[in-house]
């Protein structure tokens, strides 16, 4: 049983995994270059540790326990007694490939490496590896101590004792895991593309402003946020460049395609709640949505359509198994129910329909109907 990890990157997410993992009893340490890195991780995590504290979520000897288990060193010496090694560093291939170099030299031969990255291949992060078979994508979401979903990766070269292993750390460290092929947005931020690209193209062609389409959303879907509260809440810095990632790499797929809007918001610094300021103005009360009811359905149908479409490509290509898909969602965002589980509760075929006559409407790519979503309308019964 895997007892010390070696987290790499004490920024928002390496933080977080390191915190997670002390207080899942596994022996941390959290690396940073910047020293003022690591002493924002520290004050960090020791606030929400005292909070925990004060709740009463933690009692007095597991609060010394976690904070005692933790290490914050600024060199990659301690990396050799770790037998998982978890990146977080900067999203740059060239520094991650340093990084990994550099560890390779350290670690023992039976240590794990890993990285969080949410948009380069693991493939391409592994090339740096003399032996890329102990490597996988091990991918948290934000905040990583609360949030249960993560996303387990092998590269093309992982070995499946690896996966079997990493898999075993992440159930320890009490999360939930979904596998998933080694492609691009892996599986939540491909399949959750289309929740902001066609909430933005129904605003763009003027049928609804951001509250009512958001209205529809939380009081139709169910959603704990509409697209546009949840692009200010991501930042539209992060979000737009994550859509921009995914459509170049799937080689400018149209169903990916990133919206003018949100760009210019970004290029205008209008990021959202971080900076007051992004699709709503925070400064200022939020104006009433529309309550007409065949409008709102109207949004719902069409976000909810093209959510579900992205769904089973997912689960056609093989990116990951349909419950793995449904898990990805409501685990990594918050989803209210899987996408798979949501189209049988509709109808599959009323989503074909819906995504027919969009198709039709529009004679785009983005509203083509997945073949695997008219499998299982022809076949009259679920697939799986
Ligand atoms: P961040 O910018 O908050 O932190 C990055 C940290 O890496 C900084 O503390 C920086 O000093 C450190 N760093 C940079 N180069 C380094 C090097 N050569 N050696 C050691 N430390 C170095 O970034 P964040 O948001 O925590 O992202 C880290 C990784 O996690 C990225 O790969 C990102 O794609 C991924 N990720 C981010 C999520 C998010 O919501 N922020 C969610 C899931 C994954």
């Amino acid at each position: 049983m895997t007892k010390r990890i070696f987290v790499v990157g004490a920024g928002t997410m390496g933080a977080g995994i390191a915190q997670l993992s002390a207080q899942k009893g596994f022996e941390t340490w959290l690396y940073d270059l910047s020293a003022d890195q690591l002493s924002k991780a520290q004050a960090g995590i020791n606030k929400s540790l005292n909070s925990l504290l004060e709740k009463g979520k933690i009692d007095t000897t597991s609060h010394q326990a976690i904070i005692s288990r933790i290490e914050f060193v600024n060199h990659l010496d301690d990396a050799q007694h770790a037998e998982l090694v978890i990146e977080a560093i900067v999203e740059n291939l060239t520094v991650k490939h340093e990084v990994f170099k550099a560890l390779e030299g350290l670690v023992s031969s039976s240590c794990i490496l890993a990285s969080n990255t949410s948009s380069l291949s693991i493939a391409s992060i592994s090339s740096a590896l003399k032996k890329p078979e102990r490597f996988l994508g091990i991918h948290f979401f934000n905040p990583a101590t609360l949030m249960p979903l993560v996303e387990i990766i092998p590269s093309v070269l992982t070995l499946e004792k690896v996966v079997s292993q990493a898999k075993e750390i992440i159930l320890t460290m009490g999360k939930t895991a979904a596998l998933c092929k080694d492609t691009p947005g892996f599986i939540v931020n491909r399949v959750a593309r289309p929740f902001y690209g066609e909430a933005l193209r129904i605003y763009e062609e003027g049928l609804a402003d951001f509250v009512t389409i958001d209205y529809a959303m939380t009081s139709i879907g169910g959603f704990k946020m509409g697209p546009f509260e949840l692009m200010d809440y991501i930042g539209n810095d992060v979000n737009y460049t994550v859509t921009e990632t995914v459509f170049e790499a799937f080689y400018y797929d149209p169903r990916f395609k990133p919206s003018f809007t949100q760009k210019r918001l970004k290029e205008a610094g209008l990021y959202g709640r971080k900076t007051g300021r992004g699709f709503y103005d925070y400064s200022i009360e939020k104006a009433d949505p529309s309550k007409e009811v065949a409008l709102l359905h109207q949004i719902f149908n069409r976000i909810i359509a093209l959510l579900i479409n992205e769904a089973y490509d997912a689960v056609l290509m093989q990116v990951a198994a349909p419950q793995d898909v449904d898990l990805a969602m409501m685990k990594g965002v918050n989803y209210p129910k899987g996408l798979l589980a949501w189209a049988e509760e509709i109808g599959p075929n009323l989503i074909l329909n819906q995504l027919e006559a969009l198709y039709e409407r529009y004679n785009e790519d983005r509203y083509r109907p997945n073949a695997l979503l008219k499998d299982r309308v022809k076949a009259g019964k679920p697939l799986w």
